[in-house]
C-alpha cells in the first residue's frame, strides 16, 4: 500500500494500530482515494478509541453473547422503593422541607438544565435535530424552543443565570447550533447555552469488523446517551459547570415536552437524601409499556430496559394484585457533578448494550451494499447503567399526566398526537385549577385547544397571579398564552 507523501506518519501509526487490531480492512481501498478522502478517512479512525473496545469485540460482538443482561443479570430483582407522589402522613414534613431546599439551590444557581439530544426526528418524518419538531397543540413551538423557555421562565422566578447544556451528535450539531442561533437562542443568554457534540461508535459485522458507509468513511453511529458522561468531560462542559459552581445536572431526553426540569421537590429530597443520582418514575400504563423498569437488585437501583424484562416479571402481580414492577422510567434524572467527576475518574465502565441493526457498507468488492435483514451490531452505552454507582439513589414517583408524554413515534402511543392531546389537557386542567371556565365536548374532554407558554406559567400556582389576563374561553377556541 502506498503512503501519501504529506501525511505519512499519520498514516503509518493509523495502519499500525489497525493492524494490531485486526481491523486494516478499513485502509483496503486506501489507493483508490483523493487525498481530501484519505483525510477523511484517517479523520474517521482516529475519532474511535480502538483500544476501549477490544474487549467487546471478542465478547459481545464477533462471539455474539450479549453484554445484555443475561438470565443471571436479571436474578434477585425486586421493585424499587419509591417516594410517593403524594407525602404519606410520616413524609409531608420532609417534603416540605425538601421544596424549601431545592427553591434554595434554585435560587443559589447551583442546578443546571441538561438535554440529551442526538437523535433525530426520523421516525417522525421530520428531517432534522428532534428538538427542532415543532409540537405545541397551538402555536407549533418546536421542543427546542418549549426547553429554552423553560430555562428562561426559571432563570426569572428563581433569580439564577442557569446554563442550559444540550448534547447533540455529529449528525445534528451543526444544525441545532444554527436553529437556536437564528431564533437567538430563545431569549437566553448566548453564554449560558453550551452544545457539544457525542462520540460515536463504528457498527460491526458478526465476525467484529468494522464497516464502511463508503470507501473513505467508517460506518459510524452515535454511542448511546451513556456516551454524556464522556462527552461532558471531553468538551469541557463539566469543568465550565465547576467553574459556575454547578453542583447539579437536571438530566432530561429531548422527546418530552411535559418535563420539568426545575422541580424544587425533586432536588430538595435528591440534596437532602444525600442522594448522587435521582430518577423520577410513573406507574406504567400497561404491563408491556416500552419504559425502562426501575427495580433493586442486590440493593442496588438498576433499570432493566423493557426490550430486556421478561414478560413473566412484567406481568407479575403482588398479593393486593398490583403490578410488582410498576416503576417506569421517565428519562428524568439528577446527576452531582461530583458523581460524574468520581465515576468517570475512577474509571467505572459502562457496559456496552448490544443492538443487530441493518447498516449499509461497502462489500469487497468495492461496491454499496444494502442488506435487507440485520447485518451489523451497533453499540451504546445508556446513562442509567450508572444507577448502581450512585450513593443513596433515589426514586421518585410523579403523576404521568403532569409530567411525561414523549414524541417517539409518527402514529399511536407516545406519538405527536398523543403528545399534543396530552399537553392541552395539561393546560386545561391547570386553567381550570384557578377557576377559568373550559368548554367541553359531551365525552368531557375539551372543546378548545390551548398551549401555555412556560413564560407564562411554569405551574398552576404561577397561572393564579395573572388569571386577569385570561379571556373566556369559546367553544372551539385555539388559545396560545405566552
Ligand atoms: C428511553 C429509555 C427508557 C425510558 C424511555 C422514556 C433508553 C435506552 N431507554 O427509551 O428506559 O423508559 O426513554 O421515554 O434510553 N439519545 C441521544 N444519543 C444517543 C441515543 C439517544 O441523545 O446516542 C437521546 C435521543 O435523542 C432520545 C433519547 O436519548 O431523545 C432516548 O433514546 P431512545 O434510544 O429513543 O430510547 P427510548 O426507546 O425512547
Amino acid at each position: 500500500m502506498n503512503q501519501v507523501p504529506n501525511h505519512p506518519t499519520a498514516f503509518e501509526s493509523c495502519s499500525a494500530i489497525l493492524n494490531q487490531i485486526g481491523q486494516y480492512h478499513l485502509l483496503q481501498w486506501w489507493t483508490e482515494l483523493s487525498t481530501e478522502e484519505q483525510r477523511e478517512l484517517l479523520a474517521d479512525i482516529n475519532s474511535v478509541q480502538w483500544n476501549l473496545l477490544q474487549d467487546i469485540l471478542e465478547t459481545v460482538v464477533a462471539r455474539r453473547s450479549s453484554a445484555n443482561p443475561t438470565a443471571s443479570a436479571l436474578d434477585n430483582l425486586q421493585p424499587a422503593k419509591v417516594f410517593p407522589q403524594k407525602p404519606t402522613t410520616e413524609l409531608i414534613g420532609l417534603y416540605d422541607e425538601a421544596i424549601e431546599a431545592g427553591r434554595s439551590l434554585l435560587r443559589s444557581g447551583k442546578v443546571a438544565a441538561f438535554t440529551v439530544a442526538g437523535g433525530q426526528g426520523t421516525r417522525l418524518g421530520f428531517d432534522g435535530p428532534k428538538g427542532m419538531v415543532p409540537v405545541t397543540p397551538v402555536g407549533s413551538k418546536s421542543l427546542f424552543e418549549i426547553f429554552a423557555t423553560t430555562v428562561l421562565a426559571a432563570r426569572r422566578k428563581f433569580g439564577a443565570n442557569i446554563p442550559w447544556y444540550i448534547m447533540t451528535s455529529p449528525a445534528n450539531h451543526e444544525q441545532t447550533v444554527n436553529f437556536l442561533r437564528t431564533n437567538r437562542w430563545f431569549g437566553l443568554p448566548e453564554q449560558d447555552v453550551i452544545l457539544f457534540s457525542q462520540g460515536m461508535l463504528p457498527a460491526f459485522d458478526f465476525q467484529g469488523r468494522a464497516l464502511l458507509a463508503a470507501k473513505h468513511r467508517l460506518a459510524l453511529a452515535p454511542d448511546g446517551h451513556g456516551g454524556s458522561l464522556d462527552a461532558l468531560i471531553r468538551s469541557g462542559a463539566l469543568a465550565d459547570c465547576q467553574r459556575r459552581g454547578i453542583t447539579l445536572l437536571s438530566y432530561f431526553q429531548v422527546d418530552n415536552p411535559l418535563v420539568k426540569p426545575f422541580d424544587p421537590l425533586f432536588i430538595g429530597l435528591h440534596s437532602i437524601t444525600g442522594s448522587e443520582m435521582s430518577t423520577k418514575v410513573c406507574a406504567k400504563a400497561d404491563d408491556l409499556e416500552r419504559v425502562g423498569n426501575v427495580c433493586l437488585q442486590n440493593g442496588k437501583v438498576t433499570v432493566i430496559e423493557y426490550s430486556e424484562f421478561p414478560e413473566k416479571l412484567a406481568r407479575q402481580r403482588d398479593l393486593s394484585s398490583r403490578r410488582t414492577f410498576d416503576a417506569g422510567n421517565l428519562a428524568i434524572h439528577l446527576l452531582d457533578i461530583a458523581f460524574i467527576d468520581r465515576v468517570i475518574s475512577k474509571q467505572h465502565k459502562l457496559p456496552f448494550r448490544r443492538a443487530e441493526k441493518i447498516v449499509p457498507h461497502i462489500d469487497e468488492q468495492g461496491r454499496l451494499h444494502q442488506p435487507a435483514k440485520p447485518n451489523a451490531v451497533k453499540l451504546e452505552k445508556f446513562i442509567f447503567d450508572v444507577l448502581p454507582f450512585a450513593t443513596n439513589p433515589l426514586v421518585l414517583e410523579v403523576d404521568r399526566a403532569e409530567e411525561f408524554s414523549p414524541v417517539k413515534n409518527a402514529t399511536g402511543v407516545d406519538s405527536l398526537e398523543t403528545s399534543k392531546r396530552d399537553q392541552n389537557l395539561r393546560a386545561c386542567r391547570w386553567l381550570e385549577s384557578v377557576g377559568v371556565r373550559i368548554p367541553r365536548h359531551p365525552d368531557g374532554t375539551p372543546n378548545t385547544t390551548v398551549t401555555i407558554s412556560p413564560l407564562f406559567a411554569l405551574d398552576p400556582e404561577e397561572i393564579r397571579s395573572h388569571v386577569q389576563q385570561i379571556p373566556a374561553i369559546q367553544p372551539g377556541q385555539h388559545l396560545h398564552l405566552e
